[in-house]
């Protein structure tokens, strides 16, 4: 039953560019409806190799990793070369998350059910989010219906990610697509401000 999805999927040969809607292919058609606007573009991805390739990577998380798209493509595009870690507290997603990261072949990437707020991986080089926190506010294009809508407990998990993220190191980096949740982060000075894919792409640094 698993792999059901992949008769739709393709493998790239080596040259052949990356685009979303190859990508999405690999992904049962509820996932690919939900892929615009709930996970990364390829574009985005690239952008942030580009970046991680001339700066000091160690390892690199991603908070709340749906799908795995973020980081199974960065581990591609990365040449293996970093480890990547997927924490998402949907079952279902790590699920998806793991049969990708077979057929994509990504040893160095790891995905954990986990909740973020509740057991916060610390001792990163990097972290990654694409607004995870935000799905508690938002009226349309859920993933599901599990997470109650609140915009109190949206502000209790912004002030919880943000002590968190003022644990890290300095010259950690935080780097957000859509944002974090929020519009300041003490601690953090922004290094990189672009606009990709119609969504606004920062990087923070711990100071
Ligand atoms: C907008 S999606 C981004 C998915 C992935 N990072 C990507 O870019 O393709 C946000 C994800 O964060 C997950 N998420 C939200 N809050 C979380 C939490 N507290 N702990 C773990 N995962 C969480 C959601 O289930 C969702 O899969």
């Amino acid at each position: 039953m698993r792999n059901q999805f992949f008769s739709k999927g393709k493998k790239l040969s080596v040259g052949d560019p990356m685009t979303d809607a190859l990508w999405d292919s690999c992904l049962s058609q509820k996932f690919q409806i939900l892929s615009a606007y709930q996970w990364t573009p390829i574009s985005v991805i690239e952008r942030t190799w580009k970046y991680l390739s001339l700066d000091r990577v160690t390892s690199l998380v991603d908070l709340g990793s749906g799908v795995g798209k973020f980081c199974i493509h960065l581990s591609l595009l990365s040449n293996h070369s970093i480890d990547i870690l997927g924490l998402e507290d949907r079952e279902e997603l790590v699920d998806v998350s793991e049969s990708l990261k077979k057929h994509w072949d990504v040893s160095k990437v790891q995905f954990r059910k986990e909740n973020f707020l509740k057991q916060f991986p610390e001792g990163h080089s990097h972290y990654y989010c694409f607004n995870p926190l935000y799905e508690t506010m938002k009226g349309s294009h859920s993933i599901d219906l599990q997470k109650q809508k609140s915009a109190n407990q949206f502000l209790k998990d912004l002030q919880t990610l943000k002590q968190n993220l003022l644990l890290l190191k300095p010259k950690t980096k935080l780097i957000t697509f859509h944002g974090f949740g929020g519009n300041s982060l003490t601690g953090f000075r922004i290094v990189l401000k672009e606009e990709i894919a119609g969504g606004e792409y920062l990087i923070w640094e711990r100071e």
